[in-house]
Formats: structure tokens, sequence, C-alpha cells
């Protein structure tokens, strides 16, 4: 495997497809919500940041028990995906992808990954994808799922968060 370009094309999930279009995407979701507690992120000071920061440490808490009971099984407790993530299954699917820096999720904005999770893969991918990743909107509401992403971002080095929070890899 020589080059990124070859690996990126090596990537098949559908998400990456779906970068296309984030126009389609942001009308499906609505504007993105306040859903980050961190207080550096508005500007805060004093009282109000240690209050935010409380807030975040209770909202990764949640995301951290919420991804364990409901997406390790696949994505793995670290994030670190199945085996083979990368090559189609006989039935059509591909194995669950990594969350950490090796996989794919970190590419995609909070947004595109909120839409992932909640309406499911079937739901957002183009037709010919054949997802087998569940949607979660009946089982886990909204704030959930944040604190879900919430979480996911701790399998993130500090370098790459930095990067997509610098704009890059975040809008889509
Ligand atoms: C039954 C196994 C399974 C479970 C449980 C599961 N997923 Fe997935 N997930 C997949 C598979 C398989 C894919 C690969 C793409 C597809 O098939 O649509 C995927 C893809 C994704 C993607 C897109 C990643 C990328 O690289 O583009 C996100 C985001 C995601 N899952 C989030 C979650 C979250 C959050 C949870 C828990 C709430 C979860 N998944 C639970 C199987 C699962």
């Amino acid at each position: 495997m020589k080059g990124t370009g070859g690996m990126k094309r090596n990537v098949p999930i559908a998400l990456a497809l779906v970068c296309a279009s984030p126009a389609a995407l942001a009308v499906a979701v609505g504007p993105a919500r306040a859903h980050s507690h961190q207080g550096h992120e508005m500007g805060l000071q004093g009282p109000a940041l240690e209050a935010a920061r409380k807030e975040g440490s209770k909202q990764l808490a949640r995301g951290r028990r919420l991804y364990g009971k409901h997406c390790a099984s696949c994505h793995g407790i670290d994030g670190e995906g199945q085996d083979n993530w990368r090559q189609r299954k006989a039935d059509g699917t591909f194995p669950a992808p990594p969350h950490d820096e090796a996989g794919h999720t970190w590419h995609h904005s909070d947004r595109q990954i909120f839409a992932y999770t909640k309406f499911g893969g079937q739901a957002v991918a183009p037709k010919s994808f054949k997802s087998a990743m569940p949607a979660f909107g009946k089982i886990l509401g909204d704030r959930d799922i944040w604190a879900i992403i919430a979480h996911i971002k701790t399998f993130w080095p500090k370098a790459l968060r930095d990067k997509r929070a610098r704009g890059r890899g975040n809008g889509g």
C-alpha cells in the first residue's frame, strides 16, 4: 500500500461517500446544538468556566457508559474496531470500523457522526451501500448521542482534536 491516495480509496465506509453532500445532511439534522460544554470554546471565565467544566465531565462520564453499552460490542471498548474492517464480508456489509485515530470517524463533522448514529448507516448512506450500522434514534436521546460523541473524541490524540477544532475535517 503506497501513498495516502490508495489508502483513501480503500476506505469504503459510507460516510466517506456522504462527505460529498454535507448540505443535505445539514438539512436532515438541523443546526448543530450547543452540545459542547467545554468552557474554553465558549470563552467562559471564573465560576462559569468551572460550571462548564463540571458539566463537561458529567457528559463524558455519561458518554463513556453509553458507549460501553451500545457501541463497544462492535466498535471496540477503546474504539479499535473489528478486524479487517476494510474488507467487505460475504453478506455485502463491512465490519465495524475503528473510532480511534486509525479509523475514518474523525474525518467527519460532529453533525455527520451524529446523523450516522441517530438515523443509522442505511438512512444516511447512498442506496447502493449495504450498511450494518444500526440506527440508535429510538434507543438514545440526542443528548445521549452527543455525550457518546464527546467520549469518542477522547480516543483521538490532542493534535488530531486541535486539527478538527481549527476546521480541518470538522466540516465534512
Ligand atoms: C451491530 C454492530 C454496530 C454497533 C452496535 C454500532 N455500530 Fe457503528 N458501525 C457499524 C458498522 C458495520 C459500520 C460501518 C459502516 C456501515 O456499515 O454503515 C459502522 C459505522 C459507524 C460510523 C461511521 C464511521 C466512519 O468511519 O465513517 C459511526 C460514526 C458509527 N458507526 C457510530 C456508532 C456509535 C456511536 C455506536 C453506538 C451508539 C455504534 N456505531 C454502534 C456497526 C455497529
